[in-house]
């Protein structure tokens, strides 16, 4: 049987990321091993339980993968123990807070508003803010991490658990200084590495390895794997906690989690294989020139960048200075003319839902070959859309502006200088095809 509707569906959106250029820094595209495994057999098979301890029979080739990409995981980042069932991101660090940290405790991350994740202790409307007593650190006014806060918060706050990981954040991390953070109080630091995992494999950033007691990442973003997460402990974190790796596991399952994903986990292991090879490490210190050659060429432009430049794979154009929402409505126009981003906070932001920037990264289109050169092109038509919406401005009343961003899309749509850049976007893509093919 064919499913017309979806099948349809499904191709549209391959269009699409063939057609586009794919500028969110979260997103990239995994290799066709990578999306066969996921798509493959593996998906009908029920395996609670760890390699060798299955609660279900039959699971013969499903334990011979499981142990392949832990192995994979510990060789790749020098650690002891490797959990690799997360279902992805967000459930990873609900697990890591279960094995380390009692409801109520005391836990701190940074602000959402200033790079972080929702899942480091945002307030109110998460899990981790609302079961967990959330402190939350910020930054410099020059848009660097606040260490200096962080540090004081910790000695006051005392967390048992410090998230140290970024969402939106242009700058390398220090690690060592958050550990002597952590250590002052006793707490356990983890760093959360999904955005810049590839950077760190890559070798151009710094590995979390030697000071971090457990660290998470995605599979999905600059690693170029499955929509899926890992966890490792590291011998830092046995040596604080001997029973650690067995408190993760069992926070994963049955603490959290039911069956795995195995086919993910596959996809995993595709492509923690694929990380470990030499075009890997190219392809790594590439995204990195590509987002410096980026944001240079849009402050040339006249464009501001958050913090004034950037040291990884993103960027955070701030447009607050136009109008309040700027965000939004440039995110929207660059949608029109096939160039694809995320809204996004700025640290000066008070409004999370009409935001004043626009993120932007390197991943994907580094993948697909671009370089310098398609980089300054970029620049260039994310200049022009930027003109076209300096003359747009957010209505003041909340109940209108559902209605005017649904005019301003259609009329994006339809305005002449928005059509030129959305072709030359499209020749642009047609020269790089999306790897692996649609
Ligand atoms: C730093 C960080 N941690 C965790 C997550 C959550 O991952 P997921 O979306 O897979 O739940 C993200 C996703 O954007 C992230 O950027």
């Amino acid at each position: 049987m064919q499913d017309t509707e979806i099948q349809n569906l499904i191709e549209q959106e391959a269009e699409r990321q063939q057609d586009t250029l794919m500028l969110i820094p979260s997103e990239n595209y995994a290799s066709k091993a990578v999306r066969d495994a996921v798509g493959s057999v593996l998906a009908n098979k029920y395996s609670e339980g760890y390699a060798g301890r299955r609660y279900y029979e039959g699971n013969e080739a499903i334990d011979e993968i499981e142990l392949l990409a832990i192995d994979r995981a510990k060789k790749l980042f020098g650690v002891p123990h490797a959990n690799v069932q997360p279902y992805s991101g967000s459930p990873a660090n609900s697990e890591i807070l279960f094995a380390l940290a009692e409801p109520g405790s005391t836990i701190m991350g940074l602000a959402l508003s200033s790079g972080g994740h929702l899942t480091h202790g945002h307030p109110r409307v998460t899990f981790s803010g609302k079961y967990y007593n959330s402190i939350q650190f910020g930054l410099t006014p020059d848009a660097k991490i606040d260490y200096a806060d962080m540090r004081a918060k910790a000695l006051e706050h005392k967390p048992k658990v410090i998230f140290f990981g970024t969402t939106a954040y242009p700058f390398i991390l220090d690690w060592e200084q958050a550990r002597k953070i952590a250590d002052s109080v006793g707490a356990y630091l983890v760093a959360d590495v999904s955005h810049i995992v590839g950077l760190i494999i890559a070798g151009v950033h710094p590995s979390p390895v030697p000071y971090a007691h457990v660290v998470m990442s995605t599979t999905h973003k600059t690693l170029r794997g499955p929509r899926g997460a890992i966890i490792l402990v590291t011998d830092e974190g046995l040596k604080k906690d001997p029973d650690l790796a067995k408190k993760i596991d069992s926070a994963v399952m049955p603490g959290m989690q039911g069956g795995p994903h195995n086919n993910t986990i596959a996809g995993i292991a595709i492509s923690l294989l694929l990380a470990g090879q030499s075009d890997f490490t190219e392809y790594g210190h590439k995204v990195v020139d590509n987002a410096q050659v980026l944001s240079k060429s849009l402050q040339d432009k006249g464009i501001t960048i958050v913090g004034g430049g950037t040291e990884n794979h993103l960027l955070v154009m701030d447009f607050s200075s136009d109008s309040e929402g700027g965000g939004t409505l440039v995110a929207a126009a660059l949608n029109a003319a096939g160039i694809v981003t995320n809204r996004n906070t700025v640290p000066s932001d008070t409004n999370p839902f009409y935001p004043s920037g626009v993120r932007i990264g390197t991943p994907a289109v580094t993948t697909r070959g671009m370089g310098e050169h398609e980089m300054r092109k970029i620049a260039e038509w994310i200049a022009e859309v930027v003109e076209i919406v300096k003359s747009e401005k957010l209505p003041v009343a909340k109940e209108e502006r559902q209605n005017y961003i649904k005019d301003f899309r259609a009329r994006m749509q339809a305005n002449g200088r928005i059509h030129i850049i959305r072709n030359l976007v499209r020749d642009l893509c047609a020269q790089f095809p999306v790897p692996g093919g649609n």
